[in-house]
């Protein structure tokens, strides 16, 4: 077999040995894919400042998100269903985001559930939420989080509706799911995967029991479904807030207005996102609406990306642009789908290494003075 030397690799060999269904879930972006292209697309606008002969033995790619100490600046994104690439996915990533050193955070739409991961992990990780028209389920989750010593909850806000993705009406991931013939032609091609699977969780592990004591994945997506909430406002943020009382990221902001009013709001930290292109089609990338929102709001707080980094120098872009973190989604679920553990583990080696060469070629020893001065203009 050929060496693994770049996320696009773990991708292909994803590819090969998760089922079609699932795979195509976390590749794909909303109807037409434009702002899904974009997001990786636009990084290759952004030119790198090589600069030469600098001292840069002492480089480090050490950073500090929502003030704890992180081996570089990259946080596992909330991404649902990762127990599907992987059996018990969720739990796999958090152990090997502890053990690397950056934040792994848990998706309301996981597998495993939140007390799963609490089990398998040392350190607390970050529990994203959904706002569901079920107010007291939210409440619950929140609680759960904090029982489970979850140290900061991610909001996602911009999924009040499910933008289209062609090729999960395809597959038949729909609700309810159709089980075509060539989807179990698939799974049989891919033994290994099912086995896994035999004995692991199979169903939404944080809704499984609440919905009317049901636990089937066809209950629970029918009824998360019906719990979109296109209500959702400024109101709800505030009540989620005081709920919670503890750390608080806001993801999927992609306009400056939005920015200034998630500050007013209280944010520790919002994420400049579109949902890695899976919601609003045709809106900007995320990268090219870090430096406008970062001018906007100055040090009111953290402003992270997330959506098409697929390297370390796309790392270094972002960070020249404002970001002081990137999420990553897509790379975190081809590691796993491509070789669960050792394949996130690969992941986060490649982001890593890559990014430490970028620096060096560009005279940077330490990420916190990385500025638009990196960049050429
Ligand atoms: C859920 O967050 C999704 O994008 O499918």
């Amino acid at each position: 077999m050929n060496p693994i030397t770049c996320i696009e690799d773990l991708r292909r060999l994803a590819q090969k040995k998760v089922p079609k269904m699932f795979f195509d879930y976390a590749d794909s972006g909303s109807y037409s894919e434009h702002t899904y292209r974009r997001n990786m697309l636009d990084f290759d606008d952004i030119y790198l400042r090589q600069r030469v002969a600098v001292n840069v033995e002492a480089r480090s790619t050490q950073s500090r998100i929502l003030g704890c100490a992180a081996s570089m600046p990259v946080a596992i994104a909330p991404t649902g269903l990762a127990g599907m690439q992987w059996a018990n996915g969720e739990i796999l990533g958090a152990q090997v985001a502890e053990q690397f050193g950056v934040p792994f955070t848990l998706s309301t739409m996981s597998i495993c559930s939140i007390e799963d991961v609490a089990r398998a992990t040392q350190k607390p990780f970050w529990f994203q939420l959904y706002v569901m028209r079920d107010r007291g389920f939210v409440r619950e989750l929140i609680q759960r989080a904090r029982a489970a010593r979850c140290s900061a909850l991610m909001l996602t806000l911009d999924l009040q509706i499910l933008g289209q993705r062609h090729q999960d009406i395809k597959n038949g991931l729909t609700v309810p799911p159709q089980i075509h013939l060539h989807n179990m032609l698939d799974f049989l091609r891919k033994p290994a995967w099912v086995w896994r699977g035999l004995r692991a969780q199979k169903t939404f592990g944080n809704l499984a029991g609440y919905v009317h004591g049901k636990s089937d994945i066809v209950s629970l997506s029918e009824w998360t479904a019906s719990q979109f909430d296109a209500s959702l406002c400024w109101d709800d943020i505030a009540w989620i807030k005081r709920e919670w009382g503890g750390k608080l990221i806001l993801k999927g902001v992609l306009d400056v207005e939005d920015a200034r009013l998630a500050c007013a709001a209280g944010a520790d930290a919002i994420v400049v996102s579109n949902h890695g292109g899976r919601q609003l089609d045709g809106t900007i990338s995320s990268i090219r609406a870090l430096p406008r929102i970062v001018d906007a709001i100055g040090d009111q707080t953290e402003v992270w990306l997330d959506g098409g980094i697929r390297c370390g120098q796309s790392i270094l872009k972002a960070q020249a642009c404002g970001a002081k973190a990137c999420l990553i989604g897509r790379p975190f679920l081809y590691g796993l789908g491509a070789m669960g553990a050792e394949g996130v583990r690969l992941a986060l080696e490649i982001l890593q290494r890559e990014l430490d060469v970028s620096m060096a070629l560009t005279g940077i020893n330490d990420l916190s003075q990385v500025g638009r001065d990196n960049l050429v203009s």
